[in-house]
């Protein structure tokens, strides 16, 4: 029986009073005379790992989530045995267990206020189907706490009330309420009375969190089977909750190529040849830019992975090569699934070698996919992600392929009641092995790591750029991903906006919906307004299934074109913005997206929006996500904004109404941003940048912004081969002053800056660079006074005459 709720079942098991305590070094054990141990780890002095085994030894301490590249250390910790309790304090977190019940209560260690306590705390049932346990932990939810967080939960941000499992699963045309889909990230973060606190629960069985759902006022998860293993994370700051979840399970190894920040065209399937280059002429024809185009399935031979059906595609790599010719780079899909065909290399090789995974009693685990009957490769062994990465050879050195798709790796299996693996599946589990129950999570994470080994191998000295469909906790350090099988409906656009700030506030910010829905067809308007959403999200692409009509921005009529065309020139312009964003996601784990209450926690307004995010540090967007709409209602977060089409400041904190007919969208720029644009071109690396536009919104005080730039693809960044520009501005009624702060040894193509300035509330009359007087002047932009300058200065100064009027 699976228990589906963390009271339902009576046998409830607790661990009894505290007998032994013990420290080695940075762990503690506090052990219970029936056998309960509680290992708990200080990583930080603001994270703590609890684990805890009741049979009185714990096993091999293996994760994939968690990265040897974590930082650890603490400033401080001291341990204190009092009466009923044992007390570790850090620098950020007393840590108070009771010794009669092993419940755990933790506190700010500055304030004393309480943020987080057990309510029953650790406890589990035995399972009588599979001979283990299922662990349990319940947390006291207090009034007004909210909870956020979970990876791609179709629903609404808030997650108070809510009850939602983990268990990747292929969902076509999900729906809001489909729990769970395609990806397992065990890891939330609570709020209450302006502190923020996280929990990753790194356990991969199927696992399943209550927020307040079950009984008011108590949170839960549970596993069915494995350890209770989670760690506790401490803000204040929702921010640096997040920040330090993506630090433990990894940052992205390195920055994506530039090029994959711009938009990509997909659609199941674009074949045969010409109608790819009919697709990607069009796009330089109607001089809408696109940086991508993708194979589908159908580019195979017979769905066999790593083959090319030669009469859809005689010369791939001449293909290929034209298209990058035109600026196109080529992402190709790769799924699991190996046909099982004693004439197909890939599957002798792994035949031979042992490679796929067998069911318990010794038979190969046979599942229908695309191909027919397949084989599976086992992932969770290093030496098949070894063997998988050395396929990629031919597809990457010698064809020219630029990005890999993976799919289908929850894994998928079709005309099965559970659509994947059946439980007693074997894996490897990297030397721990074990049954489809533990590995089902991170079957299609290990998949997508053997996919990036194998284009960094062979894309080298170039960035590889993998998307995965199924992801577990960490699953960002390799690759991008997408949120699955859609549906063109306006509910969907809803989901998609939340999914990409949801992803982003669970560490993996490379996110990015199906533009359009993948099934159904959208009218022209719903498009336009999905692209208008997309234009916001890091992964900015069209896709959809084969049998609904085409969806391309000219399938609709030529307004979409034009409103498609305009957007898409917009997130070219933001390009260095957006890149200069994800260099602190790569550098930080700042998340690319920040929804309001991860913006701003202090104002209780935040904390049930859903719709408005920022997008980057200053930028703020909020789709459009009605039909016939002119406008609509939205929460403007504290501080000063300017409208980005008519440079009108507001004064946020409230809701307001905003004009967007359907050319246009709700976005503000915050004041004092300076927002770096670079000039509209149909693909990265058309045009060499002579020069940057910075656009300064003017503004009375102090406010800093960053240019992060480098070579826009290969690994010289790495060797300080990049360039960070730190601006501070400094508005005054009558004068400006912009301080630049560079680090790093790159010195980019550009040589000027194209200063916009926005909102200034005075004419120039003075300009001084570095204390000098120069006798620059200034012209008219589009939105008021502008002036050019080289890209090296240390001071900007900019003195006024009289107020505008
Ligand atoms: C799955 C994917 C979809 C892809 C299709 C065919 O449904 O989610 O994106 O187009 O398979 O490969």
């Amino acid at each position: 029986m699976i228990i589906n709720t963390e009271l339902e079942n009576k046998g409830n098991l607790f661990p009894s009073k505290i007998i032994d305590f013990k420290k080695d070094v940075d762990k503690l054990y506090f052990t219970a005379d029936n056998d309960v141990i509680l290992e708990l780890t200080v990583v930080r002095d603001s994270l703590l790992r609890f684990r805890y085994t009741t049979v009185g030894n714990f096993k091999n301490d293996f994760s994939y989530a968690i990265t040897k590249y974590a930082s650890i250390g603490y400033n401080k910790l001291e341990i204190e045995e009092k009466e009923n309790t044992y007390e570790i304090i850090t620098s950020k977190l007393r840590c108070e267990i009771s010794k009669s019940d092993m419940k755990i209560s933790i506190y700010d260690a500055i304030d004393d206020v309480l943020i987080s306590q057990d309510e029953r705390g650790f406890h589990w049932e035995e399972s009588y189907e599979h001979g283990g346990n299922v662990v349990k932990m319940s947390k006291v939810s207090r009034d007004g706490e909210s909870y956020y967080g979970l990876g791609d939960k179709p629903n609404h941000l808030n997650l108070k009330g809510k009850r939602y499992s983990n268990w990747v699963s292929d969902s076509y045309a999900f729906g809001k309420d489909t729990d769970p889909i395609y990806k397992a990230i065990p890891f939330y973060t609570g709020l209450h009375q302006g502190k923020a606190y996280g929990v990753f629960f790194d356990n991969t069985f199927e696992s399943s969190f209550d927020f307040a759902h079950e009984r008011r006022n108590v949170t839960s998860f549970w596993a069915q089977g494995g350890e209770m293993n989670y760690y506790f994370f401490y803000g204040p700051k929702m921010n640096d909750v997040v920040e330090s979840y993506t630090d433990l399970t990894g940052k992205p190894h390195h920055l994506p190529p530039l090029w994959a920040l711009g938009f990509h065209q997909c659609k199941w399937s674009y074949y045969p040849e010409s109608k790819v280059k009919e697709i990607t002429s069009t796009f330089r024809k109607l001089q809408i830019p696109c940086d991508a185009i993708y194979l589908d399935i159908d580019y195979m031979e017979g769905f066999r992975c790593f083959t090319w059906n030669k009469s859809y595609f005689p010369d791939p790599k001449r293909m290929v090569k034209e298209l990058l010719d035109d600026g196109f780079k080529t992402v190709a899909i790769i799924d699991p699934g190996i046909k099982i065909d004693k004439t197909y290399s890939v599957f002798q090789e792994a035949l031979e070698n042992d490679y796929f995974c067998k069911r318990a009693d010794g038979d190969y685990m046979k599942g229908k996919v695309w191909p027919g009957e397949c084989y599976f490769p086992d992932f969770t062994n290093p030496e098949v992600r070894d063997w998988w990465s050395g396929l990629f050879q031919e597809l990457i050195e010698d064809i020219g392929i630029k990005g890999v798709w993976n799919d289908m790796n929850e894994p998928a299996v079709m005309e099965v009641p559970n659509k994947t693996f059946p439980d007693d599946v074997r894996h490897d589990y990297d030397g721990n092995p074990c049954s489809h129950r533990k590995a089902h999570n991170i079957y299609g994470m290990q998949m997508a790591r053997a996919t990036y080994q194998g284009l960094k191998r062979y894309s080298f000295p170039k960035r590889p750029f993998v998307i995965t469909r199924s992801a577990y906790s960490g699953t960002q350090r390799y690759t991008s991903t997408w949120t699955g099988d859609n549906v063109a409906t306006w509910e969907h656009l809803w989901i998609a906006n939340i999914q990409a700030q949801r992803m982003a506030m669970s560490g993996f910010s490379f996110a990015g919906s199906d533009i359009g829905g993948f099934a159904g067809q959208p009218q022209g308007e719903l498009f336009a307004r999905w692209v208008q959403l997309g234009t916001f999200h890091p992964f900015f692409r069209v896709h959809s299934s084969g049998d609904h009509g085409d969806q391309e921005p000219w399938a609709f009529d030529e307004d979409v074109t034009n409103i498609v065309r305009k957007f898409i020139e917009i997130r070219y312009q933001l390009l260095p913005y957006l890149y200069t964003a994800f260099w602190n996601y790569v550098d930080h784990g700042t998340p690319l997206l920040k929804s309001l209450v991860l913006y701003d926690q202090d104002d209780v307004q935040t904390h049930y929006r859903t719709d408005e995010f920022i997008f980057g540090e200053q930028i703020l967007a909020c789709p459009i996500l009605e039909p016939n709409a002119k406008g609509r209602r939205m929460y403007l977060p504290k501080g000063k904004w300017y409208d980005y089409w008519t440079d009108t400041v507001v004064k946020g904190g409230r809701e307001m109404w905003v004009d967007a007919d359907i050319d246009s969208m709700p976005i503000y720029v915050k004041a004092g941003a300076i927002i770096p644009k670079y000039p509209i071109q149909q693909y990265v690396g058309e045009k060499e940048i002579t020069e940057i536009t910075l656009d300064v919104y003017y503004k009375k005080g102090k406010e800093s912004s960053e240019l992060y730039s480098d070579a826009n693809d290969g690994f010289d960044y790495t060797k300080g081969r990049y360039s960070l520009r730190n601006f501070s501005l400094s508005g005054k009624s009558k004068q400006l002053i912009i301080n630049q702060h560079k680090e790093g040894k790159f010195d980019a193509t550009f040589q000027k800056f194209n200063i916009q300035f926005h909102g200034l509330p005075f004419e120039i009359s003075e300009i001084y660079l570095d204390n000098e007087k120069m006798e620059i002047e200034p012209f008219d932009s589009e939105k008021g006074q502008s002036i050019r300058i080289c890209k090296n200065f240390s001071q900007l100064h900019i003195k006024g005459k009289e107020v505008i009027k």
